[in-house]
This record gives C-alpha cells, structure tokens and sequence, in this order.
C-alpha cells in the first residue's frame, strides 16, 4: 500500500502529498509511497520543481510511533531523504499544521522549507527517549548553529512558524496557502544552483569555544534529565555533528540511536506518550465518558480563594472562561484581589496573549453565583463545611449547574447528598499550584452523570490540564498511593535511616524531590490535619506506635506539635534560612531528635541499604496500585502511571509505578513484597494484592493488557 500521492501541477510541479491521517505519520505505506514518487519525479523530464505536503493541512507528525514497537520492515527513512536532497531539481516543503520529528528531518532534506504562520515545528524525539535519526541531528546544526541545535533537539520543544523563520530553519512564513505559496516558489527557484541549499555538504557553524559549550550542555542535561538517557545521547549526537565530517556523524548518529532504540527508558517515554491519549477516553467504571454529551462552559464559580482557589481561578480565566471568584474572609478576598491579576498577567504572558480572555469578578457572597453554569469548590477540607456550601449552592444556582469539589480525598458522595441533583456533583481535583501544574483527577462519584463527568474532563482540556477519570474513595489514585509511600518512608526513619538518606535514593531513582523535602515544601501541616480527621493523632500522652491495629509513625504528628511545619516556618525534616527558605539543609536538631524517640521506643536503628529504601517506598505505592485497579478505582494501569507522571513527579523515563513494576517483573516486586511483609509483619501496606498475585499466576503478561484482564477477571469473580 502506498499513502503517498503524485500528481503533477500545470505540467512541471510534481506535488507529493502524505496521506495518512490524522498526522500523517512515516509509516511503512507513507515511506513506500514517497520513495516512489521520486523515482517518478526523477522519471519524468517535464518536471523541474518538487513539493511536498500533508494531506488535510497537516505536514506530517514524524516516525509512526506504532510502528516502533515491531521490526522494521519498508523503506528506511534516512536512505529517502537523501534521495530527496540528491535530487537536481528543487524540492520544496509547503508545512502546514506541523513538522514533528521525522516530519520535520523530511524537510530538512527538501532544499527549501515554507511554512503557513499557525505552523509548529520541532525534534521531539528525545521525549520518546530517542534522538532525530533521520539526519536531524547532523542537518539540523549545519542550518542554524550548534547552540540553537542543542536547544532545539535536547529539549524537543515545539517552536512557532515565526521562530523557525527566526532561527533559519524555513525561509519564508506565510499567512495565505502555503501550499499555494510553495508551489510558486518551487517555480520561481528553478534553475537556482542546489549545491549551497543541501544541507549535507555544508559545514557545521560552531562557536570557537566549541567543547565548552558541549561540556555545558551535558552538564545541563544530567541535571535536568533525572537520568533519562536521550538527552545525553542527543548531546553526543550533536558533539559528532560538530567535530565530524557529514558521513561519521551519521555513523554515529545511527550507534546512538541503536542504543537508545532498544532500551527500556525508549519504552517507557512511548508507553508514557500513549498512556496520556488513552486516559482521556475512559471512565473507572469501563464506560467511555467521551460519547456522553457535554456542556461547554462560557461562566463558572470558585468559592474559596486560598491557595488553590486562586489557581484556579487564573487556570479558568486564561482558558477563555468567566469567573465569579468568592471568598468570605475579607482580608483572603483582599490578597486573592491583589495576587490573581499579577498571577493573570504571568499565565498570559506566557502564552503570549496580551490580556487573559476570561473575565474576572470578586464577591464575598455566594448569592452571586446564581448565574454560573459550573462550580468549584475550594474551601477548607472540612466535610461539614463543604456540605454546607453544596447544600446552598443547591438552592442559589440554577437547575442544570455542574457542582464540583476540589477535594483532596474526601467523599463526593457525602457531598453530592447534600443537593437536590446528585448526579451533577463531580470532583476536580486540581494540584498546586492549579495553574501550573497539569494534572486532574475528575473524581466520579456513584452518582455523577456520564453528562457531569464528561463536562470536567472537557474543561480541565480546555484548562491545559491532562484529566483523568478515578473512582470515588479516600484519597482517589494519586493520595490514595501516595499514603503507604510516605508511611514507609517513616518506617524507615524509625529503624535508622535519616531524611536526607531517603530523599537521596528517591531523587536518585529520578523524583525531583524526596519525600521528606516535598513534605517540606507542601506543609506538614496538610497530611496533620488529614490524620487528626480521621483520629489517627494522640496529642498530650507519650504516642504509641499503633493504630487501629497496625503499625504507625507519629514522627509527622510530634514534628508538626512542635511547631515545625516545613518550609512556611523555617523548620521542617530539613532547616531553612527562615520562614519561606528553599534550601533544605541537614538539621542536627531532627537527627537528635530521631535518636532520641528510636531510644525511648527501644528501636535499634541500623544501616539500611538505598534498595530497600526504594523497594519499600516505591513497590507498597504500587502495591496500592493494584488494589486500586482491583477496586475499580482506575480505569487502567495507564490511568495511575499518568497521574503519577503529571501529579507526583515520577520520572517520565520510568513509565509511571505500574509500568516500572511490569519493567521490573510483576514476579519480582511480588518476592519482594512477599519478603518485607515477612520481616515486617506489623507494616501496613505490603500484603501483595490479590490482583499482582492473579497476575503473577497468569504469567505476567504486560501492562497493555492488564485492562482486558481485570475486566475478564471481574466478570469471572461474578459468575
Ligand atoms: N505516530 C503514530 N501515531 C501518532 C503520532 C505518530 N508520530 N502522532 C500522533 N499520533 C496519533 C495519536 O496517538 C492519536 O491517536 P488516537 O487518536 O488513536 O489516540 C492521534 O494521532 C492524534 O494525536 P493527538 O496527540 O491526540 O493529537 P493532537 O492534535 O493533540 O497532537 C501531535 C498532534 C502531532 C502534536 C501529537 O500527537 C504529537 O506530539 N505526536 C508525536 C510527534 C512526535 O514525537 N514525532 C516524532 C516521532 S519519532
Ligand atoms: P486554603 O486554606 O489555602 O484556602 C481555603 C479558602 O477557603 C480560605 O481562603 C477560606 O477563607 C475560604 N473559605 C472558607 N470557608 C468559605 C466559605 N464559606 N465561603 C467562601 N470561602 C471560604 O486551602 P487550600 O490549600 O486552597 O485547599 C482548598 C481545598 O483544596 C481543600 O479541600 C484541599 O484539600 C484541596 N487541595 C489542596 C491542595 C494543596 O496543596 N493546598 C491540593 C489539592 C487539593
């Protein structure tokens, strides 16, 4: 099959469309296709211009990704571009919509690049854990510079039609068709010496200092890549491209590329890239959200402006949606009315629009939400308190209104009972800062309509979030997991490790931040409160270290009694430079203070080895993965990895927790669960669930098929 068309314009264009939507990507048929409308170009002596193009104003989005996964079979794409360049007739691409990876390699082989102006344009390879193998990495530095080249190819940023024109990548950015506007040209350039315009044969513009610059930008990528290997591999690439003649670079270019082809971080990044377009798709409960109808929404509310409301309200307002923004504190209403235009004007700024599009208006009464089509509430995480506020939004909106909880944990359910039409209650559960970060978690309770739910996953698109559908229990996915993480990590603390121990060997395993330095910067007041809710905490008396019949630390509870809340007071598991300071310095004060409560609690601490750091920590949060999945609670394995990727910090190049355990060996994490539970009997949360060890038994198969196997799994448990 070939989805690639020829046909010739007014007798001597020969115009090459790639067809294959929606991005039309390089696949098998689409190269086959290419390579012989060459070899018809080459044929036919009327012709004496090329154009190249994407069927439906799409140029094309790079190397099919699907294809990746099996061997390669058809024409490969480096051999094809160079006949493109070879060629003795001008080949021009006409891009429109965009040129991704391999996309964008094609017209770096064509000898001139037009592009329409909403056009975007980039090497986005290193985000799939691999490099810009098609020559990319060699041409791409010979036409703009190695410095823009590192930029452009170790980040895989997408850049606008009017920076590409900046940088040289394409000489000419129209506002018209760019089709049209190609084809005029490729006319106008016949005739025109092609030798100057192959990028192949032209020499690599480095700076003097060419080895500095390399070093720097290794160094950079170390520390902003936590790891992944890419980047590094891009770098090298990039250094070859430098120092080689044409030929070598290419030769290694191809080495870097085998190693990274192959490699499990590779797998990881795609699974990771597709994981993120199937969790749009799908409710916990295995219904498709997205054929439900949804409303959009042009006026929303957010009561309660502290540190998430006021999130929320720039997240709304920069996605084109008008605010009623209400607080009944005035001194918060007073700070939210300063903070959200110069938090406004940043978001704006950022995404280069002058003024945000939504409109924004500040009330102290909730009456004033009367005409909104959905709410979001952001009061503090009291039940009581948001019962209240749901019972009277009830009444003061009107018919129809979506109401949404932004919730941490608590149980939509018990809210959505408080109003007349349960089913138009949902949670959004938003991260801090809500304007930044991109995940949410539309929480669905047993009541929500596909209807409801459907109109939060929607808006949260429209915010520029990645939503996710979860299920409705303490804590949903994200703080549901995260809960057996951090009681391990004070397990831990207990039997002798320090915080910066435990920190280290999680950001070593690529988080940005450990647990302990994260519990710094979020407050250690937030999980307080939680516990003291849920009678968890023993203020006055000598604490005891257990609960409800299972083991529990009370170091957070003593640390937060003694005024040491993390960064907001100067002291946390780590000392600041005073209330608000970011750099966490060890604290002789928190290692005495350990001593002091493993001795009165007869603990003997020992050393303990960073592997049983990470297999406590990382393998008990999977662990409640599985339970989540077996609950019910996740539509699928994807489902959690994304919100760990977007939510929690885990490292993208490891796939997310449930990805990283079939990477590991769901036989593995099972032994080893199996052996922490053994010597820690009185530990929560590392009794293997009954779903790893079903898994296990049906011979681990891999995680893309863990959703056909739970559903299977369910309705032979109903039988
Ligand atoms: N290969 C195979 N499939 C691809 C693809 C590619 N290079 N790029 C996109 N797709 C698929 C998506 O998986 C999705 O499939 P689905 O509808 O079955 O879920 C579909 O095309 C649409 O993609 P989506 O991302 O939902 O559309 P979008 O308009 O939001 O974004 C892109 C389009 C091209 C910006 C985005 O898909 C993207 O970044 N693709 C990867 C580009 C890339 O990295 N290329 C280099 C490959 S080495
Ligand atoms: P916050 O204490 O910073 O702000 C809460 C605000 O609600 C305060 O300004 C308070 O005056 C206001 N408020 C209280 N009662 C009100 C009422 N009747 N009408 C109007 N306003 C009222 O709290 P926060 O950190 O923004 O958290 C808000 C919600 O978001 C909680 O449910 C919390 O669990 C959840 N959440 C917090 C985070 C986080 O990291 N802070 C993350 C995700 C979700």
């Amino acid at each position: 099959m070939k989805m690639a068309t020829y046909s010739v314009l007014s007798g001597s264009v020969a115009l090459i469309t790639l067809q294959n939507p929606p991005v039309n990507a390089l696949s098998e048929a689409v190269r086959t296709g290419i390579t012989d409308a060459v070899q018809r170009t080459l044929k036919d002596p009327q012709v004496t211009s090329v154009v190249i193009c994407g069927q439906n104003g799409r140029f094309c989005g790079g190397a099919d990704i699907r294809e990746f996964a099996g061997p390669m079979s058809g024409p490969p794409l480096v051999p094809m571009i160079h006949a493109l360049e070879a060629m003795e007739k001008p080949v021009v691409a006409a891009i429109e919509g965009l040129a991704l990876g391999g996309g964008l390699e094609l017209a770096l082989g064509c000898h001139y690049r037009i592009a329409h102006s909403q056009a975007l344009l980039g090497l986005p390879e290193v985000t799939l854990g691999l490099l810009p193998a098609a020559g990319g990495s060699q041409r791409l530095p010979r036409l703009i510079g190695l410095p823009a080249a590192l930029d452009l190819i170790t980040t895989g940023r997408h850049i606008s039609a009017s920076e590409a024109l900046k940088l040289g990548i394409v000489d000419q950015v129209t506002d018209d068709n760019a089709l049209k506007m190609a084809v005029e040209f490729a006319r106008s350039v016949v005739g025109q010496p092609l030798g100057p315009r192959r990028l192949s044969t032209r020499p690599c513009h480095s700076p003097p200092d060419v080895d500095s610059v390399l070093d720097q930008a290794l160094a950079q990528v170390w520390q902003r890549g936590r790891g992944a290997l890419a980047p590094v591999a891009c770098v090298g690439a990039l250094r070859a491209a430098a120092t080689l003649p044409y030929a070598q670079g290419m030769e290694k270019e191809r080495e870097l590329m085998a190693t990274l082809f192959n490699s499990g971080q590779a797998r990881a990044l795609q699974y990771a890239f597709f994981s993120q377009r199937v969790v749009g798709k799908w409710q916990p409960s295995g219904a498709r959200w997205d054929n439900s109808t949804t409303r959009t929404i042009r006026k929303a509310a957010v009561i309660g402006l502290g540190t998430m409301g006021r999130g929320i309200v720039v997240a709304l307002a920069l996605a084109g949606v008008s605010v009623v923004a209400v607080e009944s504190q005035e001194k918060q209403l007073a700070a939210a009315r300063q903070m959200v235009p110069e938090m406004l004007q940043r978001g704006a700024g950022r995404r280069g629009l002058d003024t945000p599009p939504g409109v924004i208006s500040f009330s102290s009464g909730l009456e004033d939400v009367s005409e909104v089509e959905l709410v979001i509430e952001a009061v503090f995480e009291d039940m009581a308190l948001k019962r209240r506020i749901f019972s009277r939004l009830a009444t003061v909106c009107r018919p129809g209104t979506v109401l949404c909880s932004n919730t941490s944990g608590l149980d939509i359910d018990q809210l959505a009972e408080a109003t007349q039409n349960p089913a138009l209650v949902v949670g959004m559960h938003f991260f801090a800062p809500a304007h930044v970060m991109k995940l949410l978690e539309v929480v669905c309770g047993p009541r929500s309509s596909p209807e409801a739910v459907a109109t939060a996953m929607v808006l949260g698109k429209r915010m520029g979030k990645v939503s996710v559908a979860v299920g409705n229990c303490p804590g949903f996915v994200g703080n549901r997991m995260l809960k057996p993480y951090m009681e391990q990590a004070n397990f831990l603390l207990e039997e002798g490790a320090t915080p910066q121990q435990v920190d280290e060997a999680l950001e070593g395993f690529g988080f940005p931040m450990g647990v302990f330095r994260m519990s710094d910067l979020s407050g250690l007041d937030v999980g307080w409160r939680v516990r003291k809710e849920a009678g968890l905490t023993e203020q006055g008396v000598e604490p005891t270290r257990m609960r409800q019949g299972q083991r529990y630390s009370p170091l957070p509870d003593q640390m937060c009694e003694g005024g040491r809340l993390g960064q907001k007071t100067g002291r946390g598991w780590y000392r600041y430079d005073g209330p608000g300071g970011r750099v966490a310095r060890s604290d002789p004060w928190v290692q005495n203070f350990l001593e002091t409560y493993r001795a009165r609690h007869g603990l003997v601490p020992r050393r303990i080895a960073t592997e049983e750091i990470l297999e406590r920590c990382l393998y008990a949060l999977t662990n409640e993965g599985f339970n989540i999945l077996q609950d019910g609670v996740a539509a699928g394995p994807e489902d959690i990895d994304v919100i760990y990727v977007f939510g929690y910090g885990w490292p993208r190049h490891r796939g997310g927790p449930m990805f990283h355990a079939g990477q590991v060996g769901l036989a593995r994490v099972l032994e080893k669960l199996e052996h922490y539970q053994h010597s820690h009997p009185d530990v929560p949360h590392l009794k293997p669930s009954s779903l790893l060890r079903r898994l296990v038994a049906a011979g681990s198969p891999p995680v893309q098929k863990w959703r056909e196997f739970i559903s299977k799994d369910r309705v032979h448990s109903q039988l």
